[in-house]
């Protein structure tokens, strides 16, 4: 399983891999799936913030993907992140989310970011809390019931990790 930095030509394995979760999962609360477009536009946006868009290849065939986002953008927020990750779904479970996660923290920590944040949908994915806990992160907030979707309410569990030195130091620039 190779990591490697997403282009053009693996989008539509990630949007078929999103697709599958946006119709049968509860991790995101789209309810339809986007096209290839949409998605070659997202991984161009977070190329035009400098942040990564990982994928992990086996074989030559994407078995999942990790991003980064700025958390929220104004400008003070600039030093937190937030991940997003999603694997094919019958290759969940080997370690992939592990693997592309642990590979987007390293990113974050070289790069001076200080804070990483998930925001994942329903208190009950359990594979999402297992994989962020794996990582270092922890439960922050719980927001109940924000999201309907499958005939359900459902909540988002707010993780963080602190990156680096976290709050314990100023950033190296201010900038
Ligand atoms: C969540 C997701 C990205 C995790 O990736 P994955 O490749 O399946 O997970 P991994 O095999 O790398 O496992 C990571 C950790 O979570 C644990 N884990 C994985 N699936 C689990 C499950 N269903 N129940 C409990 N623990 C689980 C693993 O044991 C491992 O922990 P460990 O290192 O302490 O043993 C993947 O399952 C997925 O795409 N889920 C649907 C979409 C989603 O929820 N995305 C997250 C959006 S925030």
């Amino acid at each position: 399983m190779e990591i490697t930095e997403a282009d053009e030509r693996h989008i539509p394995a990630i949007q078929q891999i999103y697709a599958y979760h946006v119709l049968h999962g509860t991790a995101t609360f789209e309810t339809e799936p986007p096209g290839e477009a949409e998605m070659a536009a997202r991984l161009k946006k977070v190329h035009a913030a400098g942040l990564p868009w990982l994928v992990a290849v086996d074989g030559g065939i994407v078995r999942g993907y990790c991003y980064l986002s700025l958390y929220r953008e104004r400008c003070a927020y600039r030093f937190t992140l937030e991940d997003s990750v999603y694997v094919d779904a019958t290759y969940q479970g080997r370690g992939i989310g592990k693997m592309l996660l642990s590979r987007a923290v390293g990113w974050a920590e070289a790069r001076g970011f200080r804070q990483l944040v998930a925001v994942v949908g329903n208190s009950e994915n359990t594979a999402s809390l297992a994989l962020h806990r794996a990582a270092g992160f922890s439960i922050t907030g719980t927001l109940r019931s924000v999201g309907f979707k499958h005939g359900r309410w459902l909540d988002t569990v707010i993780l963080q990790r602190t990156l680096g030195h976290g709050d314990a130091t100023l950033p190296e620039s201010t900038e």
